[in-house]
């Protein structure tokens, strides 16, 4: 059936088929108005017709009786055939017609038109007799007399009666036409009331929930309708949101998973300052008295500079898992990716060499803890694609200035190179290679999206079974 189930669509063609029958009936109601109005116009005529025609019968009538002139006798009689021709064509529409006057004079139940004929034929009759009676007695004359005068009220009322019906059809017809204005405004209004509660208030409800979620709280569509479309839209935005947040989930726990990373490097990396601290140390302590002034100063310096370099490494720990606005600071480009590499050196295999090539003084600006984030996903990738490699590899990182606006960051390797089916998917979230466990594929897309942050460009390029380039190209500024 059409509206077993509920149905916005459904909703507003019944909507559009109740407007429509409304504007049908009521523009049917009102053309039968005017075609009535219309008929009784033309009828009207016929009634000034027979009105006229009884008034020349009652002229001939007073000229016969005053002249006795047979003319005017005969002429009388032609009108009173007349008006019985006019009654008989038109019986039925006489009959509509309904003097209040008749019923008080005839209450016997009998018809408009049978009442004229009956008046008309026995005031024929009454005139006959009077043709054929040489001398007309009074009694006659007076009879003749009232049953005229019955005629021309009947002819007159008849006149007023139909004036009438077609004043109050008129009235009526106006009546209905601002009726069906009136309602035609009504069923507008109800059906904008009824699209708005069915539709603007759960887009509503729907612009709310997303405003939540981009504020970072989670909530749930609350809409309260049994519309199909709109019960549709809220499972497709549940969907959404869920997979927002399992995203959300996936890209913590890989930076979790990075973080393992990072937290291998750092123990090795900070394990030398930590053993040269120490070693520094104890000579000072063993040696306190013995040792020249110039070798202690060397050695506290020593202590002091591995100090610093722990305390960088520390301190960029804290910068990279720290979650916080995006900030640009002025960087040493050789010296972030020095850094960078501390988190990956005990990663690179014994037949991996590292080739570092970016002149001392290259500056830009950039996220810090971000860009290493993103350098960091890309090495990775490079030195996993050396990792099972036997022959000797190459992880090449060149930086250099592109023009006065622009540094490129090239990282190679000497890997196993990235098929042409696979190269445009790498950006893609999620798309991974590597086994279940090993990668989550979202690395490069991390990646992607940071460089896109700092309004730069990354590009690759690769030959399968000879190695890749990953080519960072970032405005200085
Ligand atoms: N240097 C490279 N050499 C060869 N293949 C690469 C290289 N870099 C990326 N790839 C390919 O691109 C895929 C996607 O890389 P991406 O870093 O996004 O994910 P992943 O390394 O598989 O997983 P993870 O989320 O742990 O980084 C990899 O699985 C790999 O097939
Ligand atoms: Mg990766």
């Amino acid at each position: 059936m059409l509206f077993r189930e509920s149905s916005l669509r459904k909703k507003i063609i019944l909507g559009y088929i109740a407007g429509l029958v409304i504007i049908l009936i009521a523009a049917s109601f009102i053309l039968l108005n005017l075609v009535f109005i219309e008929e009784r116009i033309k009828f009207f005529s016929v009634i000034t017709r027979f009105v006229d025609t009884v008034l020349e019968i009652r002229r001939y009538e007073k000229n016969y009786f005053l002249y006795k002139q047979p003319d005017d006798l005969e002429r009388l009689q032609e009108y009173i055939d007349n008006a019985l021709v006019i009654l008989k064509r038109n019986y039925s529409n006489f009959d509509i017609i309904r003097p209040s006057s008749l019923d008080i004079k005839q209450g016997d139940g009998r018809s408009t038109s049978d009442i004229a004929i009956e008046m008309i034929t026995r005031y024929k009759i009454l005139i006959q007799t009077a043709k054929e009676e040489r001398d007309v007695d009074d009694a006659l004359q007076e009879e003749v007399r009232k049953t005229g005068h019955e005629l021309t009220e009947l002819a007159e009322d008849l006149s007023n009666s139909e004036r009438d019906i077609i004043k109050k059809t008129i009235v009526s017809t106006k009546r209905s036409l601002i009726l069906s204005l009136v309602v035609f405004f009504t069923g507008t209004v109800f059906i904008g009331i009824m699209v708005s509660t069915l539709v603007i208030r759960p887009l509503k409800e729907l612009e709310q929930s997303m405003n939540s979620i981009a504020s970072g709280r989670f909530e749930m569509l609350h809409i309260d309708s049994h519309d199909q479309e709109i019960i549709s839209l809220k499972k497709a935005f549940e969907r959404m949101v869920k997979e927002i947040f399992s995203q959300r989930d996936i890209i913590r726990s890989e930076k979790l998973k990075s973080l393992g990373t990072m937290l291998a490097g750092i123990a090795h990396e900070i394990n030398n300052p930590l053993s040269n601290i120490s070693t520094s140390a104890e000579i000072l302590e063993e040696e306190i008295n013995g040792l020249d002034s110039e070798f202690k100063k060397e050695l506290i310096q020593q202590i002091i500079r591995e100090t610093d370099r722990a305390r960088d490494i520390v301190r960029s720990v804290l910068d990279y898992t720290r979650d916080r606005e995006f900030r640009k600071e002025e960087v040493s480009l050789s010296e972030l990716i020095s850094r960078t590499m501390r988190f990956v050196k005990s990663d690179i295999p014994s037949h991996v060499t590292f080739h570092l090539d970016i002149p001392e003084g290259l500056v830009v600006r950039v996220d810090r803890q971000k860009l290493q984030h993103a350098l960091l996903n890309i090495i990775k990738n490079a030195i996993d694609a050396m990792s099972d490699i036997n022959r000797e590899g190459i992880l090449a990182i060149k930086g250099y200035e592109l023009g006065d606006t622009l540094v490129s960051i090239e990282i190679s390797d000497t890997g196993t190179g990235i098929s042409d089916d696979n190269l445009h998917k790498i950006f893609d979230p999620f798309f991974t290679t590597k086994d279940v466990g090993k990668g989550t594929g979202l690395g490069l897309f991390i990646s992607h999206n940071i460089i896109r942050q700092h309004r730069g460009e990354i590009s690759v390029k690769s030959t399968p079974g000879r190695g890749t380039t990953f080519t960072i190209t970032l405005p200085k500024e």
